[in-house]
């Protein structure tokens, strides 16, 4: 939303910084609301929040001068992986305790992020920007309903779908923060702002316990309350959550040392006999345990030699019966999660390059946006969304260009490719096609279904018969004898004109819409004049970076047609997107948030 600058006051021999927003329209509105504004951020005095030393405007441009804060920020805390748990709880004291004292002054920050956090040089941490995502959102943007500003990753389902935002907004951005620092990633690593944005409002965000297996389900139930959708439903102050959290982590801590001695192998000597008898015993008493004397200044057993025995015994049962149901509780729920887990598919499994393979996948989350790609000779993406059973069913083309082998098709979301499948690509010619009519050309847009009646040579199933398929490592190029009995003449393809042939005009590629809202947008690509059956990359450049890209082929008129996902955008922003096809022929288009 700005720019920030180190400045120094000769006069008063004072580092500071100064803050420019060039993102506020300089229109007379919306400097007098970011005065209104930056008069009651500047008010705030409290040791966790950015202290505002002057702010005005120069030649239309707002800025503030602030406090300048020598430690870098907490996302650069967090990149060098998982911080203690003291650590974590001393960052979010902090920062609930600056959070709460704004919030009681009728202040909500709006764009809580590890960004915004800054360090002292003590590692006090102190909250910046407060409130300028509101100034934002009130001056340039104001005319566009339903528009919202803050950063995607850590935004609240109402601040996502333009509802009044207040506290509890920032509280769920805290518990983002939380998530992040306890599990090493924030709750929905979508892969593109929509994705995300979607996510917030719609999906739950997996435990973290099932992120990092030292936290505990009392952890998951602090957090994910903070991360509820409704904001009622949220902590009712910051405070409140980094308390319950702080005491659910002091839980899981001894839960830790509680779990070790109940799985400990079964007993061996006498004398430890007492501490286990306990570690089989409630939780309570296990923690009693652990505090209780040490073996030696626990009276002896007052029991002859046969009741000792007959005890012994029993413990070995006991220990016995709790190690087998242990085994059996791991291998029910390995099995029961087995059966859940999600799977994929590809169909067919073989292919030649143009054909269409479907990429069948279920038990994903429900409606979960995600990306299949093919790691070919270059990695292609191609997008999918679940539907609300968590399965789909998308073909992907096989660019005519791929090299033929073994390639992989992943299946992605949240940040991970947990489904994978290979792919045989083939050449075409050493696919037999004993019943092909004769004369039928390949399919020009490629489209026909590999496996389907018309190409039986690529239907069979791997393994069944590798006869006609020679794998591409074979070394004779041509699979020249073929197996075919009656070497039928072929109808010799009559040297006609050229049925597709390329036009002489440039490429062109045009967006529709344009422009996009800030929120972002579904935009259809249309491209003509490529090279016909050729394969055409499509890549979506979010301004100058490459975010997504896909891969069709074109038809024999040298047109394609395609929708791609704008991603939202927190300033106005122009993005591009450029179609290549293997022929050489390129064009590009741009696209503008606004
Ligand atoms: N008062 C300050 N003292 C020292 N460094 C600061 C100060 N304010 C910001 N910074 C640093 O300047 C950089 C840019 O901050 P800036 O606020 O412009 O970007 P951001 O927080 O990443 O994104 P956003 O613009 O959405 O707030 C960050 O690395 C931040 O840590
Ligand atoms: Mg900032």
């Amino acid at each position: 939303m700005g720019s920030v600058y180190r400045a120094y006051h000769a006069q008063l021999d004072r580092t500071g910084a100064v803050k420019v927003m060039h993102a506020i329209s300089p229109d007379r509105d919306s400097i007098a609301r970011f005065r209104h504004e930056a008069q009651a951020i500047a008010r705030m005095r409290h040791p966790n929040i950015l202290n505002v030393f002057d702010f005005g405007e120069f030649e239309g441009t707002p800025y503030m001068i602030v406090e300048f804060v020598p430690g870098g920020n907490l996302a650069g805390r967090m990149n060098n992986g998982l911080l203690p748990w003291g650590t974590v709880m001393r960052f979010l004291h902090g920062i609930a305790a600056g959070l709460d004292y704004a919030h009681a002054q009728g202040i909500v920050h709006r764009d809580v992020k590890p960004a915004n956090v800054l360090l002292e040089k003590d590692e006090t941490l102190v909250l910046a920007d407060f409130g300028l995502a509101k100034l934002l959102q009130g001056s340039s943007l104001q005319s566009l309903t339903g528009v919202t500003t803050g950063t995607p990753a850590y935004m609240a389902p109402e601040q996502v779908t333009g509802h009044e935002v207040g506290p509890a907004a920032d509280r769920y951005s805290l518990a983002t923060i939380a998530y992040e620092m306890l599990t090493g990633s924030i709750p929905f690593e979508g892969q593109g702002v929509i994705e995300l944005l979607y996510a917030h409002v719609h999906s739950e965000p997996a435990r973290p316990s099932s992120l990092n297996p030292q936290l505990n389900e009392k952890v998951d139930a602090v957090i994910l309350r903070g991360l509820a959708k409704e904001p009622g439903s949220r902590w009712a102050t910051c405070e409140q959550f980094v308390n319950a959290l702080g005491k659910a982590l002091g839980a899981t801590a001894t839960a830790g040392i509680e779990r070790t001695i109940a799985m400990a192998p079964a007993p061996a000597p006498v004398a430890a006999a007492a501490d286990r008898t306990v570690a089989m015993a409630p939780a309570v008493q296990e923690t009693e345990s652990l505090f209780a004397p040490p073996p030696s200044t626990v009276p002896p057993p007052v029991w002859g030699p046969a009741v000792a025995a007959k005890r012994r015994r029993r413990l070995y049962e006991i220990v016995a019966g709790a190690v087998i149901l242990i085994l059996l509780l791991v291998i029910g729920g390995i099995c029961a999660a087995a059966d859940l887990q999600p799977t994929m598919s590809l169909d067919p499994t073989i292919a030649v390059p143009g054909d269409t393979v479907d990429v069948i996948a279920s038990r994903l989350p429900a409606d979960q946006f995600g990306q299949i790609q093919l790691h070919s000779d270059e990695t292609l993406y191609f997008t999918f969304q679940a539907g609300g059973q968590g399965d789909f069913r998308q073909g992907i083309v096989i660019p005519s260009a791929v090299t033929t082998g073994i390639h992989m098709v992943k299946v992605c979301w949240a940040g991970s490719c947990p489904l994978q499948k290979q792919l045989r690509i083939v050449a075409p010619e050493t696919v037999s096609n004993p019943t092909s009519s004769a004369g039928a050309s390949p399919s020009p847009s490629g489209s026909g279904k590999p496996g389907a009646t018309t190409t039986p040579g690529r239907s069979p199933q791997p393994g069944s018969s590798p006869g006609p398929n020679p794998t591409s490592s074979s070394p004779s190029p041509k699979p020249s004898p073929k197996p075919s009995p009656k070497p039928t003449p072929r109808p010799s393809p009559t040297p006609t004109t050229n049925p597709c042939p390329t036009s002489a005009s440039a490429a062109s590629l045009n967006a529709s819409p344009n422009t996009v809202l800030l929120v972002g947008g579904t935009v259809t690509i249309t491209g003509t004049h490529f090279t016909p059956n050729k394969s055409v990359t499509i890549t979506y450049y979010k301004g100058s970076t490459p975010v997504s890209t896909k891969t069709l082929t074109v038809a024999c008129d040298g047109s394609f047609s395609t929708t791609v996902n704008a991603p939202g955008a927190v300033l106005p922003r122009t993005d591009h997107v450029t179609a290549t096809d293997t022929a050489g022929r390129t064009a590009s288009a741009t696209i503008s948030i606004v």
